[in-house]
């Protein structure tokens, strides 16, 4: 399966898929004490970006999967830019039950936690790939605080304030899963308009080099509409969080 085309275009020039930067990406790693040979899966690994990078500064060994071939053509062609192409494995398919047949140290999805069915689904497939002892890593959003009305929730792209947990709420889920929270990197304002303005720049640069492609009108309405509710909701109520969970014992 492809993803929509709008969405290739937004993303074009991203390496990381998500709210973080480069920086934010290798202080998990640190943070994690990532190490020589760790096996780690990632489900809808994108571009690969956490794979390659932990395998260029950490040596680990690691494997993606994603579902969308463009994605993991950049996943391959990244790995082999950074020389580790023979410890980062990328493939394509449908992670929504995939479970590694030997046990990883960590399983990670990092921003698509729809491939579990929400947060404690996608927590429950992790937890089937990973070793006894294992670590969990999930990236979510969560609201920063309650929206007031509507509009901010649907500026936010969620449909009710239900749609993410608080990141009190968040925490509080873990436990109830029975598992330890035992790390956690946060977006902040400045990644999470990496990720959000780098798309503006992208569809404009798409704009001008295919002005009658057949979606440039809807892209054109995206450009005019995004950075407004960027800086008006997401920037100020969505939180971004890559959290690391440990089964308890
Ligand atoms: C928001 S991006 C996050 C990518 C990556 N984890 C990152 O943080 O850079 C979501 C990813 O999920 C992938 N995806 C969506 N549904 C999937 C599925 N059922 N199985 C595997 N990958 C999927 C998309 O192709 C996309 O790469």
């Amino acid at each position: 399966m492809e993803l929509p085309r709008v969405f290739a275009i937004r993303h074009s020039s991203h390496r990381i898929l998500n709210p973080f930067d480069a920086t934010k990406l290798a202080t998990l790693g640190a943070a994690l004490g990532v190490e020589r040979d760790q096996q780690v899966l990632d489900l809808a690994c994108g571009k690969g970006e956490m794979l390659c990078t932990w395998a260029r500064d950490h040596d680990i060994v690691g494997t993606g999967v994603d579902i969308n071939p463009p994605f993991v053509a950049a996943a391959q062609a990244r790995a082999s830019e950074l020389g580790v192409s023979d410890r980062v494995t990328v493939l394509h398919d449908n992670a929504t039950d995939w479970v590694s047949t030997a046990p990883v140290d960590i399983a990670a999805c990092l921003g698509a936690t729809w491939i579990g069915g929400g947060v404690s689904g996608t927590i429950e497939l992790l937890r089937r790939s990973i070793r006894p002892g294992g670590m969990i890593l999930i990236g979510e959003p969560y609201w920063r605080a309650e929206p007031p009305d509507q509009e901010t929730v649907e500026g936010c792209h969620a449909t009710s304030y239900s749609t993410f947990e608080s990141l009190p709420g968040l925490v509080r889920l873990f436990g109830e899963l029975d598992y330890d929270l035992v790390e956690m990197v946060l977006a902040d304002e400045d990644t999470w308009d990496r990720y959000a303005a780098a798309q503006w720049l992208s569809i404009r640069r798409f704009l001008d080099a295919n002005p009658d492609d057949p979606i440039a009108d809807e892209l054109r309405d995206e450009l005019r509409t995004a950075p407004i509710l960027h800086v008006r909701f997401q920037r100020a109520w969505l939180g971004w969080g890559a959290f690391a969970l440990v089964p308890r014992n």
